[in-house]
Formats: structure tokens, sequence, C-alpha cells
């Protein structure tokens, strides 16, 4: 063990990538939160039972069957509407302290508003969040996992500004409902991705393109309906329940192409505030609004292409103070790193079709290990220094802490899952270097996922569980991967074994 260790201190003094082997001397701090996540759509089916409205979800696959790529859909999925107490007993089995989860919109409130609510839905949850706390279990819940509520995509989704009253009006009967259960709350999961994805790439629901314009709207609308719920929780709730908001933003870390060459340094940057900074700025920084140089390379951009205003909307000074410090804790999910040059920088600001915006070159140094699904390119270091940026950016984050809300690996399955075995050892020990060694406030990790899931547009192809699940069998037999193992490990150990 000793010779082991000192290799791989020797290997860090010399900035090596990975340590494979030994035993690292970190462990996680007794008040660091073990959890795992998942989200309603993705596992729970029953999407027309027990009196559930449809979501976007469920009309849009409805509606396109092939928008999968194995032409899936999440009407049963991992089917945890029937079996949510199983899913109980494998969080248990894991030790973790804490569940991600979230409600469908739909369940509870069938066409999106509060003048119809569900009972059995109600109820569905209601059990759910008694027996996870009845077993020791955090519930930590997000309120919108991209499963809007049809009738709204109708009225174009979060490209309408109405959307956002139902949404703090569905959000006030959850925290009614079970605000005496739930003490964390997540509002809006991956904004950026969301709204990327949803209004302009159209690689998620509700696949509209809408030329450059329908992204910012659902980002600036996005952001807002968080600032109102977070404002609504704290005026009307938190003074009894005593629970804590905040909204989960996702972002690879960017690599400098050259980290000697200052244009690859500036465009890194540059993704990092366009994907990240864009979202987590107006909450986290003293000056609340979006990065400057997110403001002025749209503006300039919506000018050059003929716009007699930009295509990204501006707050009112009351929207940047209802905004601005609207988060108690910094939830963050990761799961990749690229690297990229000014010249993928600038065709993502020009952002005319948004095919084009999301064509950022991914450009990935050939020591990187080769990704199993599309978009996952390993390079734990990069959890490290994104979660440095974040700590050096916003200096709230000495007071309130970073949570890991989500960070997996995809592969095709199987439970020998040496490859995710390694993810979780790798990213995590990273994590313990940016605590122990950079002084990072890094208070909690949840996994992605808890088990096998539809995974969006990747259907049922590619699998990020800790649990395998046979969605051949008409039970959803759910079984235990070696990373579930290894991680239970990790939980009751407080350590890595490498
Ligand atoms: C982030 C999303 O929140 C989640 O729904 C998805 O499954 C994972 N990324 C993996 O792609």
């Amino acid at each position: 063990t000793a010779v082991l260790l000192t290799i791989s201190l020797l290997q860090l003094a010399r900035g090596s990538p990975v340590v494979k082997s030994g035993v690292i001397n970190y462990s996680f701090p007794d008040d660091f939160i073990f959890g795992v996540s998942t989200a309603a759509y993705q596992i729970e089916g029953g999407w027309n039972e027990g009196g559930k409205g449809e979501s976007m979800w469920d009309t849009f696959l409805h509606e396109h069957p092939t928008f999968t790529v194995d032409h899936s859909n999440g009407d049963v999925a991992a089917d945890s509407y029937h079996h949510y107490m199983e899913d109980i007993e494998m969080i248990k089995k894991l030790g973790v302290q804490s569940y991600r989860m979230s409600i469908s919109w739909t369940r509870i409130l069938p066409n999106g508003t509060d003048n119809n609510i569900n009972q059995e839905g109600v109820k569905y949850y209601r059990t759910l969040f008694e027996e996870l706390v009845k077993a020791n279990i955090t519930p930590v819940v997000t309120l919108y996992h991209w499963d809007m509520p049809t009738p709204f995509m109708k009225l174009g989704g979060w490209t309408n500004a109405k959307v956002i009253d139902y949404f703090e009006d569905y959000a006030r009967v959850a925290f009614r409902l079970y605000g005496d259960l739930v003490k964390m709350w997540l509002t809006v999961n991956e904004p950026h991705e969301g709204c990327l994805s949803g209004y302009g790439q159209a690689t998620l629901a509700p696949a509209m393109n809408s030329h450059g314009l329908g992204i910012y709207l659902c980002t600036h609308n996005n952001l807002l309906a968080h600032a109102r719920v977070y404002r609504m929780y704290e005026k009307e709730f938190k003074p009894l329940q005593k629970g804590k908001v905040s909204l989960p933003f996702e972002s690879a870390w960017a690599e400098p192409h050259d980290p000697n060459k200052a244009d690859d340094v500036e465009a890194a940057e540059n993704y990092l505030q366009m994907h990240l900074g864009m979202f987590a700025h107006p909450i986290f920084s003293e000056e609340g609004d979006y990065p400057r140089v997110v403001r002025e390379k749209i503006d300039n951009m919506s000018r050059l292409q003929g716009y007699s205003r930009s295509r990204l909307p501006y707050f009112t000074d009351e929207e940047v103070k209802a905004l601005r410090g609207s988060a108690d804790f910094f939830s963050l999910n990761h799961y990749t790193a690229l690297s990229n040059t000014p010249s993928a920088m600038e065709s993502y600001f020009k952002v005319p079709s948004l095919h084009q915006d999301t064509g950022v070159r991914i450009l990935v140094y050939p020591s990187w290990p080769k990704p199993f699904i599309r978009w996952q390119y390993l390079y734990p270091q990069g959890f490290r220094k994104l979660v440095n940026w974040l700590q050096n950016k916003y200096k709230i984050l000495k007071e309130i802490p970073i949570i890991i809300t989500e960070n997996g690996f995809a592969d095709f399955g199987g439970i020998e899952d040496y490859d995710r075995v390694d993810y979780y050892n790798d990213f995590l020990y990273q994590l313990l270097l940016a605590i122990h060694e950079d002084g990072c406030n890094v208070k909690g990790y949840f996994a992605w996922s808890l088990m096998d899931d539809f995974e969006w547009i990747d259907g049922y192809k590619h699998k990020f569980g800790l649990y395998s699940v046979d969605f051949n069998s008409p039970n959803r037999t759910r079984t235990p991967k070696l990373s579930a193992y290894n991680y239970a490990n990790i939980v009751r150990t407080r350590r890595i074994d490498f």
C-alpha cells in the first residue's frame, strides 16, 4: 500500500491523469451527502395511469415514434410507478443518505393548471416520500425534469412567458402538499440542455427550431420561473418548512485546446460562460444578469444579422434583483469534457439556425478515452477544474455549498461494468482533490443513475444505472451491477479503494 501510495503521489506531482491503483489517503468529510438521482419520465412509466395527464414527452413520442434511436418511449420505462418500493430497497442497499427524483407535473395536475388536482397522483408521491423518510433517506425533489404538460407545449412551452405563472402555481401546490417531508427542492433541471436541445437543436422534445429565438426565450423564462418560485417559497413556505431551493446546472469542462495560446484559453472560457455562466451568473454573481461576454456577443451577432433588438431578452432591474442570490446551494450536473477553439466558439455565437448554434466543434485530445455515448469524453480532471472554476467565479460559494446532483457514465449494459467502476472512482477522486487540496466547498454527490432508464433520444440503448433493469421482463427486474457494490463501498468507508 505504501508503495502504491507513493506511486500515486508521484503521479500526482507530475500532474499525471488518473491514478488507477492504490489507496487514496483522503476521505469524504462526515457532513458530505451521498445520493443517487433519477427523473420521473425516465423511470416511472404509468404514463396514463392513476389519472395522470399527458406530458410533452408522452405526446411527442407518440406522435413521433421514430425520434428515439430505438423507437422507444417512456410509457413503461422501469415501471417505478409500480415498483417504487423496490427502488427504495435498492437505495437502502447502497447506503446513501439521499435520493434525488422528480415529480411528474401532470401526475398531480393533469392539465398543468391547479384547478384540477389529481388525488391519486398526490397520494403516489406522498407515499413515496413517506417511505423514503421512514428509511432515513432524504428526498431531493426536482419540480421540472423536462416533462412539460402537453397543453403548455401547445402554447409554445417555455417560449411562452405565461408558463412561468403556471409553473409557480404548480410549485405552490407541491410545496403545500409535500413541504413537510421534502426539504430540498430543485426547480428547472438543466435549463441549458432543455433550451438548447428542445428549442434549438431539436434533439429533445418539443424539438422546436425557432431560428435562434426560442433558445433564448426559453433560457430567459426558465431563469425567471426559477426566481419566481424561489421567492415564493422564501416568502410563503421557508419560514415554516425551512427547506432549501436551487436549480441544477449542467456543464462540460472546456479545456483550452492549446493552453499556451491566449485565443484557445479565451475560447474555452467563453464556452463555459455560454453554457454555464449564462445560467449561473444571474443567480450567483454579485452583479446578477447575464455575463457581459454573453450579452455582448449575442447583442452584436443579433445586430449583424439585421435584428433591431437582441435575440437575448433583457432583465428588468426588478428581475435582476429577484434572480440575484436565488439559490441556497449550487446544484451541478457534470459528465464530460471538450476542448474548443475560437472558430468553434464563433460558430456557437452565430446561432442563426440552432443546428449551427450547437455546432461547437468538439475537439478531443487523443489521450482522452473514446466514449460509448457520442457526447461523453472521459477527462476526470475536468471535474476538479470545473468545480474550481465555479468556486473562483462566485464568491458566494464560500458560504453556500456546491452539490453535485448528477454525474455518471453511459455504456451498452451488462452487470460487470468495470468501466463505470473506473469512472466513479476517477471522478470521485478528482472531487476529493477539489475538496482537500483546493478547498472547494462541495458537500454532496449524487450518482446518475440509480438504475438503467429511458435516456431521451438514446432510448434504452445506453445505460447509466448502478442497477440494471431488464426492460424485457414484465416486472422490470432490477439487478445490482459491480458499480453498485463499488459505490456502496465508497459510501460506507467514505474513501475510494482503487
Ligand atoms: C442530464 C439529465 O438531467 C438526465 O435526464 C440525463 O439522463 C443525463 N443527463 C444523462 O444524459
